[in-house]
């Protein structure tokens, strides 16, 4: 690899030298999840800890990995903690559902993340990017500017544009907050649900997190009840989205239809916000593998009109967002229950038990990577991507379950990276590095404030 000379550390919490004690893991566990993990973590290919007496199984090894969530994946429902924490919100939208109305939820949805389809909305994803930019540039130039929140606003616009086709009811800012304030006090883990208390007791973090989700409600069937007006009047107005499909699909109840509205929002955009934050954050950080995304757009961008083709010619913009999503994975772990005993990599998992797969600790794992702390986008280029197992590199899952708008998040990813680095840079002005802390997704604490200026003039 070439960029091995004094590649950049990126900020992450030390591994705990000793196990926790139980007040200490609970106290851990509800502020930040992924500080929990002691060195062994790092290093071990299947581990099992015990915590509140509940047996969980860690899986870092690529072939077990393989095991659990494809092979024998009818064996892994999800995880009740996981439940817990997302169904208040989600209910039986496509994340959260199981069994027969999981398999037609996701049958039904299929067809809009097609790499065709996906593809065709490749142009809009430029436009909205394009405008954003824009935005950015004629903003306030000295004011820095918290990138995490921008990112958000763009996924936002983005995802709303694309599946959605401007329809969803409510202001963005508004909308922007309110998801914030859900996965501030929604995305905690609540010390009553690791104690695997009794649902009806009432959870502080969750109460408080009710107005953020009273609102969502309201809007997604305001949402769903224009559009259902619109293909009354007149079906072939109504555009061919993922809303209009929605509505289509037979045998999904009315609040079945609300509830995949607000999951596909949710879990559409809050991740690729994510994962350009961060990797705008490492960039700016890094400015020898920031030259090289920006030469590379330099470079091919006036030869490339059409955005579809972007995320496989811009090889050097690609890999920093899959780079980006090794060290700060958005979706940082993946929660199972095991239904039966099974035995992994010679570890036994007794039936009932927890099993994790934490794309945290995978893509950051002393046997699976060569200096895994540090940015090196170079693993991704074209030439060395062979290297990486596909059960080594998990940003999206794996299995049945792996996440429906993978291609589409990928797509996305790089085009709004290119619209935005094409003439904009972006420096890190924190007066300490951001410290990632797990709220449902990868988050900086405190924002990514950062300066953008016009690095050249537009294209
Ligand atoms: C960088 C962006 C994204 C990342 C890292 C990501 C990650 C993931 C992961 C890891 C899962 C699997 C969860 C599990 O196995 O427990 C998942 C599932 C899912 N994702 Fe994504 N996602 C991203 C973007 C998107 C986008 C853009 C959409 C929709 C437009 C989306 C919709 C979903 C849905 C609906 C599921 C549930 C699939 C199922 O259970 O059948 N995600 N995502």
């Amino acid at each position: 690899m070439s960029a091995l000379s004094d590649p950049f550390l990126a900020p992450a919490p030390r591994p705990q030298p000793r196990p926790l004690s139980t007040p200490a893991f609970i106290w851990t566990a509800m502020r930040n999840p992924i500080e929990i993990w002691g060195e062994r973590a790092y290093r071990e290919r299947v581990l099992r800890n015990d915590w509140l007496r509940v047996p969980t199984v860690i899986v870092n090894d690529p072939a077990t990995i393989r095991h659990c969530l494809v092979d024998n994946a009818a064996n892994y429902a999800m995880q009740p903690l996981r439940q817990r924490v997302l169904r208040p919100m989600l209910r039986d939208g496509l994340l959260t559902a199981e069994g027969e109305l999981w398999r037609r939820t996701r049958r039904a949805m299929a067809p809009v993340f097609t790499p065709r389809n996906v593809g065709g909305l490749a142009a809009i994803m430029a436009t909205r990017s394009q405008a954003f930019a824009e935005a950015l540039e004629q903003s306030e130039a000295d004011a820095p500017r918290d990138v995490a929140n921008e990112m958000t606003l763009l996924t936002y616009d983005i995802l709303q544009a694309t599946l959605f086709t401007d329809a969803i009811a409510g202001e963005p800012a508004e909308f922007a907050r309110a998801m914030d304030d859900f996965l501030h006090r929604m995305g905690r883990i609540d010390p009553l649900d690791l104690l695997d208390a009794p649902a009806f007791l009432p959870r502080v973090g969750r109460l408080l997190g009710h107005r953020s989700t009273t609102y969502f409600r309201r809007l997604i069937t305001e949402t769903a009840e224009r559009r259902r007006a619109l293909i009354a009047a007149d079906p072939t107005s109504a555009p061919r989205d993922l809303l209009t499909l929605l509505l289509q699909t037979e045998g999904l109840s009315a609040s079945e239809v609300e509830d995949n509205i607000i999951t596909f929002i949710g879990a559409g955009h809050e991740t690729t916000a994510r994962a350009l934050g961060w990797t705008l954050y490492l960039l700016a950080s890094a400015p020898i593998e920031r030259d090289k995304v920006e030469r590379e757009l330099d470079e091919q961008l006036p030869g490339l009109p059409d955005p579809r083709e972007w995320a496989d010619a811009l090889p050097r913009t690609r890999a920093a967002l899959e780079e980006a999503m090794r060290l700060y994975p958005p979706a940082p772990s993946l929660n199972r229950m095991a239904i039966e005993a099974d035995t992994v990599a010679g570890m036994e998992v007794p039936a009932g038990a927890s099993l994790l797969v934490m794309p945290w600790l995978v893509h950051r794992h002393e046997a699976l990577w060569e200096r895994p702390g540090h940015f090196l986008p170079d693993r991704f280029a074209p030439e060395n991507r062979g290297r990486i197992d596909r059960y080594q590199y998990i940003p999206f899952g794996v299995g049945p379950r792996v996440c429906i708008g993978a291609s589409f998040a990928l797509q996305e990813g790089v085009i709004a990276l290119a619209c935005l680095m094409r003439t904009l840079r972006f420096e890190y002005v924190g007066a300490r590095p951001p410290h990632p802390v797990q709220k449902i997704t990868v988050q900086p604490r405190g924002g990514l404030p950062m300066r953008v200026t016009r690095r050249r003039k537009s294209l």
